[in-house]
């Protein structure tokens, strides 16, 4: 079989049967007792005082947003290389995103933050992207010295340390994503972490003003495993799964990571959602293996590492016992043709962040981003190149992956 760093990368046999059964009780689709069931694992785990779901890590976001009171001509500083539906809830509340260069672990340069920060500037998101911790105490510094709130982006670290305290509890308010390709998935679900009860209890009240997403909507995300289990079983089979997963994804039968409408800045209806039952069985069942998938990824990355070492113009991870590894992104001049080589080759390798706002077709100019305005950021979109770190990937597949690509770039 393929070696895939995408395509419900987390599904394991029981997150199958899970999917199978919860697809034939639509009557515990909407309400129910996970959902409650997750926030309380969730707070003592991680752990924080309170603990709120959403749809997505955009809804917990955008929610975030209005509890701390982002408004018209407000400023929310954020690091280039990131995904468009961080700027977007800012923007949704006629906010401006600030957009901070990066350093080259693809976290935010403090350097840059520094000369960024405004009178008009009200909050900064540290992302910790890939699971790499950012400059946490520079950033914490920065905002205090400014009096602005920090909102940690935990979307590729959830269980991420730092120093020995969890990622997502530094920040004055901290959300994670249960998305498709994240630590552990639930195709759709975001979380929302705070120790301040102030800040608690508006978010408790937009999250309880919030609807239930259609049935409709949920009934495609319980079945995107199994679609995409199928997809990958088929897809060296005379392009069977390629040709099944591209037919899929025009006929809408399973949504999209980012909607076309997301890409120009839009809001789409699940921003504004709950958190369904039927995806927080899931997202809890994952949370309970959550050590095992990411002890996982660091032994793969560490593969990696050793097999990598002194590939010629590629910059590897730095190696820190605090990165988690979502993914292990290598930055080379060759990244475009790697990937599209690797790929022919059975090995389909990722292309986070591939544009400074991501994805690709990203439009630049309704997300407020100028070209030039973060020549690191931009830099790292055209090299990088995503290796998997995922479940599904032993290490005899971790060791053919860095065989293919020592192979390609040696060519
Ligand atoms: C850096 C980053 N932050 C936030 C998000 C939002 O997470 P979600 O997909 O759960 O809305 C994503 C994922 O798309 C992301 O990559």
């Amino acid at each position: 079989m393929a070696i895939f760093t995408s395509l419900s990368p987390n599904t394991e046999k029981d997150d199958l049967w899970l999917a199978w059964q919860t697809l034939f009780k639509p009557w515990q689709w909407q309400k129910g007792q996970a959902v409650l069931e997750l926030e309380n694992y969730f707070k003592n785990w991680l752990p924080a005082s309170y603990a709120f779901t959403f749809s997505s890590g955009r809804a917990g976001l955008y929610a975030i947003l209005q509890a701390i009171g982002i408004t018209d001509g407000d400023e929310v500083l954020l690091q280039a290389y990131t995904c468009v539906v961080v700027p977007n809830p800012i923007i949704w509340l006629g906010a401006r995103p600030i957009y901070v260069d990066c350093q080259d672990d693809f976290t935010m340069s403090v350097e840059d933050l520094e000369k960024k920060i405004t009178a008009k500037s009200k909050a900064i998101i540290m992302q910790h992207t890939f699971g790499c911790p950012s400059q946490v105490e520079a950033i914490m510094a920065l905002a205090k010295r400014h009096n602005l709130l920090v909102i940690e982006d935990c979307a590729h670290c959830l269980g991420g340390h730092y120093q020995g305290q969890a990622l997502g509890a530094f920040g004055d308010v901290s959300f994670f994503s249960f998305g498709r390709d994240k630590i552990i998935s639930s195709v759709f679900g975001g979380m929302v972490a705070t120790n301040n009860l102030a800040l608690a209890e508006k978010i408790a009240k937009l999250q309880n003003n919030l609807s239930y997403p259609s049935y409709g909507w949920i009934y495609r995300q319980l079945a995107h495993p199994l679609v995409l289990f199928f997809v990958k079983k088929t897809y060296n089979i005379l392009s069977f799964g390629k040709i099944l997963a591209a037919a899929i994804k025009q006929l809408g039968l399973i949504s999209r990571a980012v909607s076309l409408a997301e890409r120009q800045g839009g809001k789409p209806s699940f921003a504004g959602q709950k958190m369904s039952n039927g995806l927080a069985v899931f997202a809890l069942h994952q949370l309970k293996k959550i050590d095992r998938l990411n002890e996982h990824r660091q032994k793969i990355a560490a593969v990696y590492d050793r097999e990598l070492a002194g590939l010629a113009g590629a910059q590897l991870p730095q190696f820190r016992s605090d990165n988690i590894f979502l993914r292990y992104t290598i930055c080379l001049n060759k990244a475009k043709f790697l990937i599209k080589q690797a790929k022919s080759k059975g090995i389909e390798l990722g292309c986070w962040y591939d544009w400074p706002v991501a994805p690709r077709d990203t439009n630049l100019d309704k997300v407020f981003y100028t070209l030039g305005s973060c020549p690191m950021a931009e830099k790292l979109a055209e090299e990088s190149v995503n290796l998997p770190t995922n479940i599904q990937v032993s290490e005899k597949d971790a060791l053919e992956a860095a065989k293919v690509v020592k192979e390609i770039i040696n060519i």
